[in-house]
């Protein structure tokens, strides 16, 4: 089919996940061979919102050479942020409270301006949001689902977040030695905001010994009796996997920061306080790692990197075919179109009668229930 369209922009929102330039890299090329010019807008719509932040251009033309070997780097070379949505864009008041303004105009006139037919909005629950309302006010716009945590609905999964159970995975397989070696408990607090995903699949790929997750409320004593039967039978290390979302059946989550203007609470502290529990609990030695933003950053996995320009390019074909409104997503067994408002604002747990769950149970792993 051959659309009205001449002219595309691209943004990346919220936090970066290894991937993110491989579909920016498919956007263009897939825009290129349909004669489309390709623009990137900076850090989000910031680069629309604050011109005057940007020297070079808040929106920049994207071509071949702009994005040639790019696909396996991580990061985004637009530039992203998971601060100020546009819809509610906190300012600071002369008395000095902070008021939110909706900003979402002042994008649809940039793109009525420049002549910028219709946009590929790349990013998580937050940022697919954004783009379903600036759909529902007449932009044409096509969503690819992005996030480590796994979070979003109606996808078999994001990009990203393969790259970072690889990631986990790896970590946890170092930290079986020194822990052996030491005979110590290693708690590993993982990413994954209010979802398991991270903590559960890396956990079980990992060989850990038991696994906390946000999905299910924990009980320390049952930790504590998992770490005692491996002394019993002579293993005399255990490696706890905790997300940093967990939280206790009888407690509260662990914040770094509560939610301020324009920005989510900040999660974390949930690993150092179960660590020192269970050395109370246990007697044994303890030790905390805190995997954190490692989890974000890094070269795609080769399956992240496929589906990141399987994304990018059907994207494009949405656009061509007419499509808006939408989100493209791994289907089975090919890439499937979901609507934005399906997707908007909803976060996909992990399933408590999942089989991936399920098989942590048969493997002896602790879930803290
Ligand atoms: O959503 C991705 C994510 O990495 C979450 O797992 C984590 O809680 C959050 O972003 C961290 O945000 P920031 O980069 O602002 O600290």
């Amino acid at each position: 089919m051959t659309s009205s369209i001449r002219r595309i922009a691209v943004c990346t929102g919220g936090g970066d996940a290894p991937g993110l330039n491989a579909v920016i890299q498919s956007v263009m090329i897939a825009a290129g061979n349909r004669d489309w010019e390709c623009y990137g807008i900076r850090d989000g719509f910031n680069g629309i919102l604050f011109p005057e932040r940007y020297a070079q251009g808040g929106v920049v033309r994207l071509t071949r050479d702009r994005v040639r070997g790019i696909g396996h780097l991580g990061g985004t070379i637009l530039g992203t942020t998971n601060k100020g949505d546009p819809l509610h864009f906190p300012i600071k008041m002369p008395d000095g409270s902070t008021r939110e303004v909706d900003r979402s105009d002042d994008i649809l006139a940039y793109f009525a301006t420049h002549q910028i037919d219709a946009l590929v909005a790349i990013g998580g629950d937050g940022s697919l949001t954004i783009a379903n309302a600036l759909h529902q006010k007449g932009l044409r716009v096509v969503g690819v689902p992005k996030t480590i945590d796994n979070d979003l609905d109606k996808t078999f999964t994001t990009f990203g977040f393969d790259s970072a159970v690889a990631f986990a995975t790896e970590c946890l397989d170092r930290l079986h030695s020194t822990a052996e070696s030491h005979q110590r408990v290693m708690v590993v607090e993982v990413m994954g905001r209010y979802a398991g995903w991270i903590a559960l699949h890396s956990g079980i790929a990992g060989n850990a010994h038991a696994i906390l997750i946000p999905e299910i409320g924990f009980d320390l004593e049952k930790v504590t009796a998992k770490i005692r039967s491996r002394d019993a039978e002579g293993r005399l290390y255990s490696l706890v996997v905790v997300a940093e979302g967990a939280l206790p059946c009888d407690g509260h989550r662990e914040l770094l920061a509560p939610a301020e203007a324009g920005h989510a609470e900040r999660l974390g502290g949930i690993g150092e306080r179960i660590g020192h529990a269970l050395q109370e609990r246990t007697g044994k030695d303890t030790r905390v790692v805190v995997l954190g933003h490692l989890l974000r950053g890094g070269s795609p996995t080769a399956f992240d990197r496929l589906s990141a320009l399987r994304f990018g390019a059907a994207a494009v074909r949405a656009l061509d075919e007419g499509q808006s409104g939408i989100m493209v997503a791994l289907g089975y067994p090919g890439v499937d179109y979901v609507a934005l408002e399906e997707v908007a604002g909803r976060m996909k747990g992990v399933p408590l009668d999942g089989d991936t769950l399920q098989t942590g149970r048969d493997l002896g792993i602790c879930f803290g229930d």
